[in-house]
């Protein structure tokens, strides 16, 4: 846990003292132990109470759960069980919900780049589809329920990356372009059940989102002009950094609701819902001394892409102790120079084996990391009251399992 009002945290009483999950260390290197590491471990328990903290803040919204953070089976299942649909935005994301056995009401079909299939999979399933670009609306089938995603054209806090709702990302039709994809869908047969907005990931300021919405409502009068007078769904999407003011969040997306007097109001949290429950657990394998220091670390780029590619600062905690500190980057074992899990982090002085909880780490992370350099994805454990192994750890040929020998004497073109 981060911050008061957060629940509350429990200390180490060593090294950094916090980690950021209800484990105590003991569970913590006792995982790593059975498991081995580099390991994601998750904690039931944080996911149920974030869903909570989001139910709080948005009674009667539907939760839609950006599932890109984290599509382990095991999280998706424990979030359906409570009432929660998905947001899949790939062939394989949508795939597990048609494994899963969701109804279409239960799946929102998303992506900028929809491939055929998902088309075709999601209107047997009966799932609304976002409308990222106008095209689109030839492209679906007619009747099948669809939002607008509007690109309100807007720069917030946060990476570049991450910023989905800014005037050269690539998502979503430009405020301008709207009344013309929802003509252009009526006239197609499609379904037209709303507005859909999505401004970006991480976000620290959670003014940008009242800034968001209320450019959206720019555009109520003109639907109203064609008929749209009453939404059924506005669909403000999700990118609330872990520290976000829900409530202030829910109340400026109430507004929006209002002025399309839309009937439902829905949201698409992601990291929110699973980034404090994860850690990712790795082991020092050594030191070293360039121009700077260095504890190398059995987890890198390959585990935990965040650092390099959004330039994220993950919290890092020792479960050691010694007399001396010093200031260290962690690097990963891959043959990359940006191979980096944070830089500039103060530590007691480690020694090889010694064990490193690396914390927020429950979104985009295990998901994002790579057979890169043939390196094997790690292990996933639940804490439920018990350890659940809920990923194995992949082994060699798994990484080259898919690989296909040449016949001899193919001929290759
Ligand atoms: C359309 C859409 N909705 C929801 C999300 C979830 O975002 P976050 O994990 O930041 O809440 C994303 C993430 O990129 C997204 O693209």
């Amino acid at each position: 846990m981060i911050t008061p009002g957060h629940g509350s945290r429990r200390h180490t009483g060593i090294g950094l003292a916090r980690v950021d999950t209800m484990l105590s260390p003991d569970q913590l290197l006792q995982a790593a132990d059975r498991f081995g590491t580099p390991l994601y471990v998750y904690d039931a328990s944080e996911i149920d109470t974030a869903l909570k903290r989001v139910r709080d803040a948005f009674p009667g919204a539907r939760i839609f759960y950006a599932m890109k953070a984290n599509s382990n089976f095991a999280v998706l299942r424990r979030l359906r069980a409570q009432g929660v649909g998905f947001e899949a935005v790939s062939p394989g994301e949508l795939a597990r919900t048609r494994f899963l056995g969701c109804a279409g009401d239960e799946v929102i079909v998303n992506g900028p780049a929809k491939s055929a299939q998902e088309y075709q999979h999601g209107a047997e399933m009966g799932a609304t589809f976002v409308i990222d670009r106008e095209e689109e609306v030839s492209l679906l089938p007619p009747g099948a329920r669809v939002l607008v995603r509007v690109n309100p054209g807007l720069p917030v806090s946060t990476h570049d990356h991450l910023a989905t709702g800014a005037a050269h990302a690539k998502f979503g039709v430009p405020l301008q372009g709207v009344v013309q994809v929802f003509s252009a869908a009526r006239e197609a047969g499609l379904q037209i059940r709303g507005l859909h907005l999505h401004i970006g990931s991480s976000i620290r300021d959670s003014a940008d989102f009242g800034v968001a919405f209320g450019q959206l409502t720019t555009l109520a009068p003109q639907l109203r002009e064609l008929g749209f007078g009453q939404l059924e769904v506005l669909d403000v999407g999700g990118g609330w950094g872990l520290r976000a003011d829900l409530p202030g969040i829910a109340a400026a997306a109430r507004e929006a609701q209002s002025a399309f007097g839309a009937r439902e109001l829905w949201v698409e949290p992601g990291r929110y819902l699973v980034a404090l429950a994860g850690v990712l657990l790795t082991r020092v394998v050594g030191t070293k001394r360039t121009a700077r220091s260095f504890v190398l670390c059995d987890a890198g780029m390959t585990e935990l892409l965040r650092p390099m590619l959004y330039d994220a600062k993950h919290p890092v905690t020792p479960l050691w102790d010694a007399p001396e500190r010093h200031v260290y980057d962690l690097a990963g074992p891959a043959c990359e120079s940006g191979d980096v899990l944070r830089r500039d982090v103060e530590l007691p002085t480690p020694s090889p084996g010694a064990l490193l909880a690396v914390g927020e780490a429950g979104a985009y992370g295990a998901v994002m990391s790579s057979s890169y350099l043939s390196r094997s994805r790690p292990a996933e454990v639940l804490w439920d009251g018990g350890w659940q192994l809920i990923r194995r750890r992949e082994r060699p040929e798994d990484v080259w399992a898919a690989e296909v020998e040449p016949e001899s004497g193919a001929v290759s073109y």
